[in-house]
């Protein structure tokens, strides 16, 4: 018999998950030295993940990375097998007869909890929600955020934090000519929103944000950003990791948020409030959310290292409107090995580990393996440290049982599932442009999938 990866009989890998992990992925295997061929499965009939779904309709150069991806699904021995859902239409042990490996890269598609009294009133959400909400994600489609409230909170200071921030206050006008969903763009024209107040739990020097997304608050059309001075004075902890040469990220960032506290608000219809060494404890309201209580923290632990502690004393704020943006977590798959804890499945080098021990013919990469940290370039690297682990074990997998594409299609088929093709999102991507282009848009995203299937 022919050896996996010859040419004869190319080594089969499903990847399981089209955002950037799983094409940085498909692209090294393409390139190996090895006949591989790569069957990428999408839960969704559209491909790339959090390019798509996750990042910021304002910040359309950094979607242009598709056409990398584009590139890579030209190859020969890439397919496309959207709108497949992996331990729902097809199951583990299912795919295992017709692939040789299976590499998940499904991402962090769910949100960390707060686990505090009132997290679930109305009127509170997560973040993961409004941003599929903004960017047309299937999911999220028919969620309904009150927008005549005129107080909005936002818990956490990541680069997601940043983005809803952005969105809520930025006028119709900043946010028409984007890919923003237009049931999101009419809701936000009739936005009640006056006060914006984001919340950190530790200080200004720890603030995970980036200074390219701060900057841009201090660009908004109608919103002033206010920052109290005092919010700026900083313990010891804080002064010496600033100091650290290497920390430029936060170097920048405080003197982008020094200038802010220097600024004399200009009268705009919208404001906006940082405030730092405050973390969340209750919501409050009878019927849906009317305030939030806040716990002033001090920094405990050596510089890098320092946790949020609370001092027990405590301010109310009055809001209709919270969104808890303080990170993402992974979603377990049937049968799959997966960390309750982390919210990732366990790995060495990327191969997938259950009780430590590598499960034969499993791999991870991207956020599902290393927790939900890091820009769409992180993943490359991280998934080029799980296709070398994949390769060099090359020789000693079992091959699978029906090596065959065309076989598992029938299969789908059997059970009534539209597989969609790379070929076919191409006609999704083409309608879309030309609904966008109606309204001078890049695109206008379809936001239902029968919508999507209709238009092949
Ligand atoms: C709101 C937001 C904005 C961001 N903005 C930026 C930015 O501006 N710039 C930047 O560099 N980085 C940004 N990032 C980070 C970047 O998006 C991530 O680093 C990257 O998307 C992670 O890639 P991934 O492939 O691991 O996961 P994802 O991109 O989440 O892809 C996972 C894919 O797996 C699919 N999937 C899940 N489960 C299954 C299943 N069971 N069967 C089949 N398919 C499945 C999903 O549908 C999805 O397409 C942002 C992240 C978020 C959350
Ligand atoms: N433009 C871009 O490049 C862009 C845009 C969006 C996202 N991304 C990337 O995507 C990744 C995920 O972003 P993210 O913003 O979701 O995550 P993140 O950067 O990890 O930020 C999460 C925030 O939530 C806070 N937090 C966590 N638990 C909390 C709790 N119990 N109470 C209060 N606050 C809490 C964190 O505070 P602590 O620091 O104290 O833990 C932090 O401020 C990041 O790597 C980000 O850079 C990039």
């Amino acid at each position: 018999m022919s050896s996996l990866g010859s040419a004869d009989r190319p080594l089969r890998v499903a990847i399981v998950g089209s955002g950037p992990s799983g094409f940085y992925a498909a692209e090294a295997l393409l390139k190996s030295n090895l006949s591989v061929q790569v069957d990428m499965f999408d839960r969704l009939p559209t491909p790339f993940g959090l390019v798509r779904g996750g990042v910021s309709p304002d910040h359309p150069k950094i979607k242009s990375v598709t056409k990398v991806y584009d590139k890579i699904a030209q190859h020969e021995r890439f397919s496309f097998l959207g709108n497949v859902t992996i331990g729902k239409d097809i199951k583990l042990e299912e795919l295992r007869e017709y692939y040789d490996a299976i590499l998940f890269a499904t991402g962090a598609e769910t949100d960390n909890r707060l686990n505090i009294p009132g997290e679930d009133l109305p009127g509170s959400h997560t973040a993961t929600e409004f941003v599929g909400w903004y960017n047309s994600h299937p999911d999220y489609r028919d969620r309904v955020f009150d927008l005549s409230q005129e107080v909005a909170v936002i818990i956490g200071q990541g680069n997601v934090a940043m983005d809803v921030s952005r969105i809520l206050a930025k006028t119709s006008d900043e946010l028409r000519g984007t890919d923003i969903a237009q049931h999101a763009l009419d809701a936000l024209a009739e936005s009640k929103v006056r006060e914006i107040h984001l919340i950190g739990r530790r200080g200004p020097v720890q603030a995970k944000c980036t200074t390219p997304e701060l900057r841009e608050l201090g660009e908004l059309a109608e919103c002033d950003v206010i920052v109290r001075p005092e919010d700026l004075e900083l313990d010891h902890t804080s002064k010496a990791e600033l100091d650290y040469a290497d920390n430029v990220t936060a170097q920048k960032n405080m003197a982008e948020l020094r200038a802010f506290a220097e600024r004399t608000a200009a009268g705009k219809r919208r404001r906006y409030f940082m405030h730092f060494l405050r973390s969340p404890i209750a919501l409050h309201g009878a019927l849906r959310v009317e305030s939030i209580s806040l716990e002033l923290n001090t920094l405990q632990g050596k510089p890098f290292t320092t946790r949020a502690v609370g001092t027990g004393a405590i301010e109310e704020l009055a809001c209709g409107l919270v969104f808890r943006s303080v990170g993402y977590r992974g979603v377990p798959i049937p049968s799959v090995p997966f960390d309750h804890t982390r919210g990732v499945i366990p790995h060495e080098a990327g191969r997938v580990t259950n009780a430590g021990v590598a499960v034969q013919g499993l791999y991870v990469t991207g956020w599902i393996k290393r927790g939900p940290s890091g820009v769409i370039g992180t993943n490359k690297p991280d998934s080029h440290e799980t296709v070398g682990s994949l390769l060099s074990d090359a020789p000693d997998l079992s091959p699978c049982a029906i090596p065959d594409s065309d076989a598992l299609h029938g299969l789908l088929a059997q059970r009534g599932v539209r597989v969609v093709s790379f070929a076919d999102w191409r006609r999704i991507d083409a309608a879309e442009i030309a609904r966008g282009a109606v309204n001078g848009k890049p695109r206008e995203k379809f936001t239902r999938i029968d919508e999507m299937l209709n238009a092949l």
